[in-house]
């Protein structure tokens, strides 16, 4: 069969960057080391005045198709994910599209376009709808465009505000991938939940400590669905196990108890036991809090091991880089976590060829998925051609009267504008509003 998956990757921040410890804390009130070491976020991605959703889209996916020489001739899809979007019609593709044919030759008048939702998993959902349409044939030799893009901002004051960001990620899917390919097995844990959401209003209402709980349930859900359809897997199976970041913290807590699913009944519950004991069994406790209470003081026992910390340096530390610089990207998270993973390889010079990434997304509402992908051949020369550290070192770092006026410029509730606090070059921006309410956009060289 042939392998179907992430032929290449790009990304694009927001143009600003808010400091967490040294801006927003003394504003807050709060500990710096609240952001660095609770949250585990340095600074964030903010949009500039000009920026939106779409910018940062066309940007990426510019980036990538000049980079792999293609025209719009070559693709066949273009399907954006985003919990951002400002039309309940017209899909945010046909604005990329729109950019896109401002700077290339064709267009995309035969490209299937739409906009993906369901939280941060819509990115994922985008990956595989446009991985069943070349699985199904349908696609006439051409590839897919997916863009996960969003400004994950939050109401001033709600405690989100720490864990704000914005940025793009762009993703070419075709056959014979040159980054990663797809496991044709997935695993789902989905249920309706009230944690997370934003019934049409711009920013979510959210409840974040329930949040936390529900990502790890409907983790823990997909991660057994996985293993009912693939088999039993082993942490040592994975080189790297890019997940959703909401924030790094949220990671570290999820990786444990993954970890303590993973080594069920495995060599290494036996090594590990000599130390801390086996895992507790449900069939050993008279009632469910016994149970819990055994269980919680296993994993504190299990994350202090010298072996599972030693698993987390080295399939889950190496995820978080980006994301500690930028936030969340919601949909564009888990994509920014594998991009990381690989970033971290290159630099290492660690040969990850045929290696296997153990995938975890997430989407409030809530949803879960897990599935894994296969590095391919060319993935050095792929991960090499990102300007990841580029873009970042170019935000502008903005002070707290900047952030406050620019978080009001983005609120579409406040009438305000403000001046531009970086000078846009070769890039997509925001021109205005069109007779209709659109909203337009001009390249700028
Ligand atoms: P909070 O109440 O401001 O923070 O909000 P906290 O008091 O819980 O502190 C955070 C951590 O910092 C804690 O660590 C503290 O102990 C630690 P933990 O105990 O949890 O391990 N801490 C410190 N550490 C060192 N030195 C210090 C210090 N002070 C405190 N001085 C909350 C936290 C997550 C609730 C908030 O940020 C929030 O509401 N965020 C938004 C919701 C969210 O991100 N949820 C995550 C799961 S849901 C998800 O991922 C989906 C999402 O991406 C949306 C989508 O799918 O579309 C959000």
């Amino acid at each position: 069969m042939t392998e179907v998956g992430i032929d290449a990757i790009e990304i694009r921040t927001g143009n600003l960057r808010l400091d967490l410890p040294n801006t927003f804390a003394p504003q807050k009130g709060e500990d710096p080391e609240k952001y660095t070491k609770g949250l585990g976020l340095t600074g964030s991605s903010f949009p500039d005045s000009y920026e939106d959703i779409v910018t940062m889209a066309a940007n990426a996916a510019h980036r990538l198709m000049e980079r792999k020489g293609l025209e719009p001739e070559d693709i066949g899809r273009i399907d954006v994910a985003t919990e951002s979007a400002f039309d309940n019609s017209k899909p945010v593709s046909t604005y990329v599209a729109g950019c896109l044919e401002q700077v290339f030759e064709g267009d995309f008048h035969h490209a299937n376009k739409g906009e993906r939702k369901f939280a941060c998993i819509a990115g994922t959902q985008s990956l595989d709808d446009a991985y069943n349409w070349i699985r199904a044939g349908r696609n006439r030799g051409r590839a897919a465009i997916v863009i996960a893009t969003d400004t994950a901002l939050y109401a001033r004051d709600d405690p989100g505000e720490a864990t704000q960001g914005a940025g793009a990620v762009a993703m070419l899917i075709d056959e014979e991938p040159d980054l990663v390919s797809l496991s044709l097995e997935q695993g789902y844990g989905s249920a309706d939940e009230t944690d997370f959401l934003k019934p049409n209003q711009q920013f979510p209402s959210v409840d974040g400590k329930r949040s936390v709980q529900v990502y790890l349930a409907r983790m823990r859900e997909a991660l057994e669905d996985y293993k009912s359809v693939a088999g039993d897997i082993h942490p040592d199976d994975f080189a790297y196990g890019p997940f959703h970041t909401p924030f790094p913290g949220m990671v570290r807590k999820a990786a444990v108890l993954a970890y303590r699913n993973l080594i069920r009944d495995t060599d290494i519950e036996d090594v590990i036991g000599e130390q801390i004991g086996e895992q507790p069994r449900r069939d050993e406790f008279a009632d469910d809090d016994a149970f819990v209470d055994a269980l919680t003081d296993y994993t504190d026992a299990l994350s202090e091991t010298e072996r599972y910390q030693h698993w987390y340096s080295a399939t889950i530390e190496p995820t978080l880089g980006i994301a500690r610089e930028v936030g969340n990207w919601y949909t564009a998270s888990v994509h920014l976590a594998r991009i990381s993973a690989l970033r971290h390889a290159a630099e290492n010079d660690i040969d990850l060829a045929g290696d296997r990434l153990l995938v975890g997304s997430y989407g409030s509402g809530a949803q879960a998925e897990i599935h894994t992908e296969t590095v391919q051949d060319n993935w050095r020369e792929e991960i090499e051609a990102l300007n990841v550290d580029e873009q970042l070192d170019r935000r502008y770092d903005l002070t707290f009267a900047e952030y406050e006026d620019v978080h009001d410029a983005h609120n579409h509730d406040m009438d305000t504008e403000t001046e531009e606090l970086t000078t846009p070059e070769s890039e997509f921006v925001f021109d205005g509003w069109g007779r209709m309410g659109e909203r337009k956009y001009r390249y700028v060289e």
